[in-house]
């Protein structure tokens, strides 16, 4: 887990963050009504790995970008051939760096934010929190914030249209790392070649009962496509994938009490 935006790489040379588009920055589809595209990042250290922006046709025919990536004008130009972009989400407290661009893109559409990042980056002037209103367009592409660990801050979507839950550092799905030190990150990690949760996500669980209700709540979802932001998307045995991601944080809380969530 890895905060794009440390202070020092703003500071230092040698820990300079770059990211460059990839073969992966086109727009594919996923399943109905969901499209996605990726981009590569290098992290200090010479860390590499890919992120995914999640496209979603909202139905008002508009899309929602959720995790927004740079975008160059021949993938605007099909995005905008599916629609409007209308709602612009940055789903966690990490997932920042590419937003200021999308939204001098997309000037009109509706910034939605973590509130770790409506408080932190006042500069990218979003309209909504996360976790604390209500949106319009909830009751196809579902919140659900993940509680009790405020430093990943993070709110996943459920499409249940398509039964596609859509997360973003919850747990990583890296199959094949870049480089060796990407290997050597991902191993040490436990996140190399499999769906897993970073250990450093429960590490910094601060309310570790209410970080498992939320596990719980997600395990009573009818999922049947995994859609991370960082990996392929996941839809064979996707219930039980998300069972085993999530066992470790279901276990903080029993499951008995997760009916009130
Ligand atoms: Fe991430």
């Amino acid at each position: 887990m890895i905060d794009y935006l440390a202070e020092e790489s703003k500071t230092s040379p040698f820990l300079e963050r770059r990211s460059i588009p990839s073969g992966g920055n086109m727009l594919t589809p996923i399943t109905r009504n969901i499209w996605g595209f990726e981009h590569d990042h290098f992290m200090p250290g010479g860390l590499h790995f890919r992120g995914r922006t999640t496209v979603l046709r909202l139905p008002s025919g508009g899309l929602l970008l959720h995790s927004p990536n740079p975008v160059c004008d021949p993938l605007a130009a099909e995005l905008e051939a599916l629609g409007p972009v209308e709602v612009l989400v940055a789903p966690n407290s990490q997932h920042h760096v590419h937003f200021g661009p999308a939204t001098e893109r997309w000037p009109d559409a509706r910034r939605w934010g973590a509130p770790t990042l409506v408080e932190a980056r006042a500069d990218l002037h979003f309209h909504h929190t996360l976790g604390r209103d209500t949106p319009a367009w909830g009751t196809v592409f579902t919140p659900h914030t993940i509680a009790g660990i405020p430093w990943l801050d993070e709110t996943v979507f459920f499409h249940a249209e398509t039964g596609s839950l859509v997360v973003t550092d919850l747990f990583f799905h890296i199959q094949r790392p870049a480089n060796w030190q990407s290997r050597l990150f991902f191993w040490l990690y436990g996140l190399s070649g499999r769906p897993a949760q970073s250990p450093i996500v429960r590490m910094m669980a601060k309310d570790k009962p209410a970080a498992g209700r939320s596990a719980h709540t997600l395990l009573q979802l009818p999922v049947t496509r995994l859609v991370p932001a960082h990996g392929p998307v996941i839809e064979e045995d996707a219930a039980s994938v998300l069972r085993r991601v999530l066992t470790r944080q279901a276990r903080w809380a029993p499951a008995a009490l997760t009916s009130s969530d």
